[in-house]
Order: structure tokens, then C-alpha cells, then sequence
């Protein structure tokens, strides 16, 4: 009785004692066990074979075998309950049966997919945008997805880089906001509950000032500018608790990301104390040969490892020489069991080795596809996405009875497009999405009609449809075009020299606005376009970016005025290409232009206004919205205190609505040149027609503090513009002085 009452004791103290421990401890514990290649294999990551996200050069018997053999630590684009049970069940074939950790690309939505990432930040709305991700990690959850390589959080100033798609504009504060928003999604309750995946930063860092917004193209700037424009929204989600890093293919200031110690190593895991890993962008360890900057596959596994690259996405580099290396004592095996403890930690976070298959669950993905909640959700964040950018006459909304209604362009009956890029390949996703059409078409009153001509192909020379296009106008009371570019026109390498519709879009545009009729144009897009004319001589424009599944009833809701439109635009738009960069930020110069005409010897371009087709942070309401009695709490401020800004608004038109109020500042002086705005707050507001309301910010000099010239980041006394407005432009100002 006595040996069994103990051996009792002994089982349930040993459960609880293996649960006390902590997962450090487990985690050492298991380093203890592990051999030098089951250590490198742990840093080791491949795609699966049905669909690449990248140049794939894997074989996969051989994949498949390192696998069981416990060389793979992790799989991307392995996706389904299903395929990820049975990819699990290989690698607990390995002698110390550690789990895989599945990653992939859950950008903006999963099942159901939302608007594209530069769409949301138009929402302006950090609720809808967390949301948006909390629902989209439940459904990848349930389809035993543990990572996705999300958020992107790159500033992007150039319209040409494809993928200003995928991120949220130009505007660090902005995009740190939301950067947060999305970790808080993602990671919901913490990594280990079931509806959590690991979220991923990326592309660490400053991708997005790529010259030319040329993909993978160079990026050179001082320390200063990376830090005060590139990284803090890396620095914010890291604080967030952001799993994981994934690092850029770009080179900075001459050395690849990959490699880039003083990113990897002197800021994110020392400076930051940064305690999640960081896995490299597709192949981009071996990519530092093409670089020039390693001679050869050693040489490349050597410097990654070194600077900070924890694991190697489809390179196959680390697996071949990292063991070599260590033998040849080139690299101190200090260095992998770093890395290895970094992913084995997460593993252990996410569960994995209590269960391997806690998320490769049939039931909850079958009740996860399809579902109507989410769906809603869509359709409520498609709309609230939607940039009106004009309303002459107030054409918009129409009225849901209009007799005869074209829809013309190449995009009203698309299904895949409205997924926009990244959007995760499942194959009966078409018959889920609402088109344009029928999202019209169903609102539309019995007794009304919608025609509909394709007008056009998205890009090429085929005018053989113009014709019947016209015809279809004639016979209606208003004409919707659907123009843009391609929804795989944007995204990853897809930079454009040309940011005008493509095709023949403009042309048969302009055919069927010499039939007169009155005409809404719908613009869709994953960035910033450039379409002069249009936005010259078409009454009524709404930017509708690819907005998802539910894509048809949100532009439904929003054209028929159920939703009245409140997005605003979160980069700036061209006036024309060689206008690019232009952003609101910028630095005055020594020689500003009085007004956008001035040409007298100053910093603007001699055949173009220096001022963009639209700036940041526009959009228009269907109601109007004024700014009163902008009052501060004191004009001269010392040291530490706050400054309260306030603000009344006023709905002065006949639509509720809302409006997304933006706070500037301007430091007038400083050791280094400051912007001549910067965001430093937003809220966004509902009012009923006829409501008003006092908005009220603060400012502290936490506010104020930028990198000076040394890095120092502070702050200093002197004269400040404080600015509220309904975007970057149309502000009301106030002066004030604020000493140290
Ligand atoms: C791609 C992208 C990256 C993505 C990764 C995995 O090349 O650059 O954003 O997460 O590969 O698909």
C-alpha cells in the first residue's frame, strides 16, 4: 500500500513539477539532448510544394525526409488540419520528436479576406483593423496554421513599389498604430490559445525606401532618417510582443538586412532586448551571393547566423554549412543554441509539445469556413475602407430606384481580383466572393435595371468593346465605372513605372463620358494611382482599393448611401510619376514655394504644381463636417506639462457620419531640419446631422522628441505649430512656445 500511495505522490508531484517548470528550463533541458544538426535543423524552414510564395527549388522527397529525420524546424504553406497532421506526424518520427511550427501568410484575412492592408489603414480605424486580425488568426488557427508573416509594417513613400499594398502609407505614427493593432489581433490572449497565431514584423528593415520603389532594390539613408521614420513601428510591436522578425531582401547602406548586425544584433536583440526570433525573408541568406556580399553559401550562413538571422526560409544554406562551421570553429555553437532556444520557445508557447495537433482540428475548420459573422465583419470593413475622393453635385449617393444603372469596366464581374494580392490560394474561394455587379444588383430596386459592358480588358490594346460600352451607357441613367489596375498588379514584385490605369482603361473612360451621361468612377487598387484627367472631369470618384470577400455589398452600402464613407487616404497621391516621392512630411527646404504655382527659384518641378492630386489623410463625407473654436490650454508651456487641445465639430450636413479628426505638430527650429507636419494624433468620430462635439487631444514633450544628427532622441525647446484639421492640408493652426 505504502509503495503505491507513494509512487501516487510521486506522479502527481513529477505532473505538477514538469508543469512548474519553466519553459526556459524545458527548453534547456531539450538543448541539453539535442545533437549540433538537430540543433541547426531547428532553424531550418521550407515551403510546401502545392503553392510557392517564392523562386522554389526544393525537392520534396527530400524535404519530407530531413523532415523525419528532425532537420526542418518549420513549414510555410502547408496548410488544413489535414495536411498539417500529416506533415506533424512525419516530424514526430524524429528521435526527439519536436513539432513543426506551420507558417503562412495571412495578410488581410484568411477564409474571408478583407481589404487590402493600405485599404484598412484608410479605415483609420484601429478597431476594426484589430478585429480584422483577431478573426483571421481564429480562421488560420483552425486550419493549423501557429505564424503568420504578418504585419508588414514598412513606411512606403513611392506609389511605384507594389507592395505600399500590404503596408499602411507613409506615415510612421500612423503605421505604428496600426502596427499594434495587428500584433493585439493576431496574438489575441497570448500564443498557446487555440484561436492565437504567432504574428511576424516585417520586412525588418526599411524595405520600403527601396530606390526607385524598385523591388529588393537598394536602400541608403542616414541612421537618422531609419530611425526616425523606418523603426518605430518595428520598435512598437516588439513592445507589443510581436513573436517573431522576419528581415528584408534589401541591402542597408551597403549590407544586406540578413546580415545587418546593427539592425539584428546592436538594436533588436540587444538595445530592444528583443526575445523572439527572426526568420529571413525567402532565400535571402543565399541571396547575400547575388548581393556581392558573400562569396559563397558558407560565407552567406556565416554572416546570417552572426548578425542575428535565427532561421533560414528556403535558402537551404544553414542545414550544409552551419554544422561545418561550427566544427571549424568559424561560428560558436553559442550562436545556434541561441537561435534553437529562441524557436524552441515559441514552440513550447504555442503548446506544440504538450499537443503537436491541438491545431489541426477538422471540426473547428469546417465551422470556420464560410462564416457569416465574418463575413458581416467584411462587408462592414470594406466600406468603411472606401475613400470618396469627390461628389460634385452630390451625385452619390444614388438612389437605390434609379431606372437604368451601367456598370462598365473591366472589373465588375471579377471574383478573384477583389481578394487582392496575398490573399491565400484556396481553390472554392471564387464562389464566395460578391462581385461588383451582384453587389449592386442586389440592392438595386425590383422595377430597376443594371446593365453591364466589360468596356475593356484591364491591360492591353483591345478597343473591340468600346462600342458595345457606349451603347450600354446610352441606355442608362448613370454609368458606375470600375477602372484601376490589375488586383495582381500590385503586391510583391510588382513595381510599375506607370501608375495610370493600365490598358485602355483612360480612353474608354473618356468615350463614355462624351455620351454625357453622369458618371460615378470607381477606382480599384492596391496603391496610390496616378489618373489626372479622371479626377479632373468625372464628377464623382471613389477609391475602393480590393476590398474581399463581402467586396460587392460594400460598395453596394456605400454607393446607395447605407454606409456613408469615411475613409481617408493614408499616402499621398501623385499628380503624375515624376512627382514621386512626395509625401506631407517633408522638410521645407531653404527655398519653399509661396503657392503651388510658384516658380521663381524654388524647390518645385517648372511644368507641374507643387502640390499632390491629394494629399494625405483626404477624404470626403456625404455630409459636411466644420471646425470651430480650436482653443489650448496655454500658449506658453515649461518642462514637463501637458498641452490640451481642443476642438468643436460640428455635422452641419444632412447625413450622419463620421470623421477621422487629425492633429499635426511643427517644430519651426531644430538642431536638425523638422517636417513641416507631423501626425502626432487621430480620432475618429460619429455625429448625427446637426450633432456637435467638443474633441479634445493632449501633448506631452514625449511628443515632441525626434533623432538629432548624434541619435540622440529628445526633445528641445522652441516654437511649435499645432495643427487640427480634417487632413494634412486643410488645418486650423495655433502657435505656441514650449521651453525645456
Ligand atoms: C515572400 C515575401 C514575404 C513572405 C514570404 C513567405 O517573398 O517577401 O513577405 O512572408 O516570402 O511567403
Amino acid at each position: 500500500m505504502k509503495k503505491r500511495y507513494l509512487l501516487l505522490l510521486l506522479s502527481v508531484f513529477g505532473i505538477s513539477a514538469s508543469a512548474q517548470k519553466s519553459i526556459d528550463q524545458r527548453v534547456s533541458e531539450l538543448l541539453s539532448k539535442m545533437t549540433l544538426e538537430e540543433k541547426v535543423g531547428q532553424l531550418v524552414q521550407y515551403s510546401g510544394f502545392e503553392y510557392a510564395t517564392g523562386p522554389q527549388n526544393s525537392n520534396s522527397a527530400t524535404v519530407l525526409d530531413e523532415i523525419k529525420k528532425g532537420k526542418v524546424g518549420s513549414m510555410l504553406n502547408v496548410m488544413g488540419a489535414e495536411e498539417t497532421r500529416s506533415f506533424q506526424k512525419l516530424a514526430l518520427q524524429s528521435r526527439l520528436k519536436i513539432p513543426l511550427l506551420f507558417g503562412q501568410d495571412v495578410i488581410h484575412g484568411y477564409r474571408t479576406t478583407f481589404p487590402v492592408n493600405l485599404g484598412q489603414a484608410a479605415s483609420w480605424d484601429l478597431g476594426l483593423i484589430e478585429k480584422s486580425e483577431r478573426i483571421a488568426a481564429t480562421e488560420a488557427s483552425a486550419y493549423g496554421i501557429h505564424w503568420t508573416f504578418a504585419p508588414m509594417v514598412d513606411i512606403a513613400r513611392d506609389p511605384r513599389w507594389g507592395r505600399v499594398m500590404e503596408g499602411s502609407g507613409e506615415d510612421t505614427y500612423l503605421g505604428t498604430q496600426i502596427g499594434v493593432a495587428r500584433i493585439k489581433g493576431f496574438q489575441g490572449k497570448g500564443l498557446g490559445s487555440l484561436d492565437a497565431v504567432m504574428a511576424c514584423a516585417k520586412h525588418f528593415a526599411a524595405y520600403g525606401a527601396a530606390v526607385g520603389g524598385r523591388d529588393y532594390n537598394s536602400v541608403d539613408m542616414s541612421l537618422r532618417q531609419l530611425n526616425e521614420t523606418y523603426l518605430p513601428p518595428f520598435k512598437a510591436v516588439a513592445e507589443a510582443g510581436a513573436a517573431t522578425f522576419m528581415n528584408s531582401f534589401n541591402d542597408i547602406n551597403g549590407i544586406p538586412a540578413t546580415a545587418n548586425k546593427y539592425i539584428l544584433r546592436n538594436l533588436l536583440k540587444d538595445q530592444w532586448n528583443y526575445k523572439g526570433f527572426v526568420v529571413s525573408d525567402w532565400g535571402s541568406i543565399g541571396e547575400m551571393i547575388a548581393h556581392g556580399y558573400a562569396k559563397d553559401k558558407t560565407e552567406a550562413a556565416e554572416k546570417a547566423i552572426l548578425a542575428g538571422s535565427d532561421m533560414d526560409m528556403e535558402s537551404h544554406v544553414y542545414m550544409t554549412e552551419l554544422p561545418k562551421l561550427v566544427k571549424e570553429g568559424k561560428v560558436d555553437v553559442k550562436f545556434i543554441d541561441d537561435a534553437a532556444r529562441r524557436i524552441l520557445t515559441k514552440k513550447f508557447e504555442m503548446g506544440l509539445f504538450d499537443d503537436p495537433f491541438r491545431f489541426s482540428n477538422e471540426k473547428r475548420q469546417k465551422e470556420q469556413l464560410n462564416n457569416q459573422e465574418n463575413r458581416k465583419f467584411g462587408r462592414e470593413f470594406g466600406s468603411k475602407s472606401m475613400v470618396l475622393l469627390k461628389n460634385q453635385n452630390n451625385i452619390l449617393p444614388l438612389s437605390k430606384s434609379t431606372k437604368t444603372i451601367a456598370l462598365i469596366g473591366p472589373f465588375g464581374k471579377e471574383t478573384t481580383a477583389n481578394h487582392g494580392f496575398w490573399s491565400v490560394a484556396f481553390k472554392d474561394d471564387n464562389q464566395r466572393i460578391i462581385t461588383q455587379f451582384d453587389g449592386i444588383k442586389n440592392q438595386l430596386d425590383k422595377h430597376s435595371t443594371l446593365l453591364y459592358a466589360k468596356g475593356c480588358n484591364a491591360d492591353d490594346q483591345d478597343r473591340s468593346m468600346f462600342a458595345e460600352a457606349v451603347e450600354t451607357a446610352k441606355k442608362a441613367d448613370v454609368v458606375i465605372m470600375t477602372l484601376g489596375e490589375g488586383h495582381a498588379m500590385s503586391g510583391e514584385a510588382k513595381s510599375r513605372s506607370n501608375l495610370h490605369f493600365s490598358g485602355v482603361q483612360e480612353e474608354l473612360l473618356k468615350e463614355i463620358a462624351k455620351t454625357g451621361k453622369p458618371i460615378v468612377l470607381m477606382v480599384n487598387a492596391g496603391r496610390p494611382l496616378v489618373f489626372d484627367w479622371a479626377a479632373d472631369n468625372i464628377p464623382a470618384i471613389v477609391y475602393t482599393w480590393w476590398l474581399g470577400t463581402e467586396a460587392g455589398n460594400s460598395i453596394a452600402d456605400v454607393l446607395f448611401g447605407t454606409v456613408n464613407p469615411a475613409g481617408k487616404l493614408p499616402m499621398t497621391f501623385p499628380r503624375t510619376e515624376g512627382q514621386i516621392p512626395v509625401y506631407y512630411n517633408h522638410y521645407n527646404t531653404g527655398r519653399p514655394a509661396k503657392n503651388p504655382t510658384d516658380r521663381n527659384y524654388v524647390s518645385a518641378y517648372i511644368d507641374l504644381d507643387n502640390t499632390p492630386k491629394f494629399p494625405f489623410g483626404y477624404g470626403l463625407s456625404y455630409t459636411q463636417f466644420k471646425y470651430s473654436d480650436m482653443t489650448l490650454n496655454s500658449s506658453d508651456l515649461k518642462g514637463n506639462q501637458t498641452l490640451n487641445i481642443s476642438v468643436n465639430l460640428s455635422n452641419t450636413g444632412s447625413y450622419d457620419g463620421e470623421e477621422v479628426v487629425q492633429l499635426y505638430i511643427r517644430d519651426l527650429f531644430g538642431k536638425v531640419v523638422r517636417p513641416v507636419k507631423e501626425l502626432k494624433g487621430f480620432q475618429k468620430i460619429f455625429l448625427k446631422k446637426g450633432e456637435s462635439r467638443n474633441i479634445n487631444f493632449k501633448l506631452t514633450p514625449e511628443d515632441l522628441k525626434f533623432f538629432d544628427d548624434e541619435l540622440n532622441y529628445d526633445w528641445e525647446s522652441g516654437e511649435f505649430d499645432i495643427m487640427i484639421g480634417t487632413n494634412s492640408q486643410d488645418v486650423q493652426t495655433k502657435r505656441i512656445n514650449w521651453v525645456k
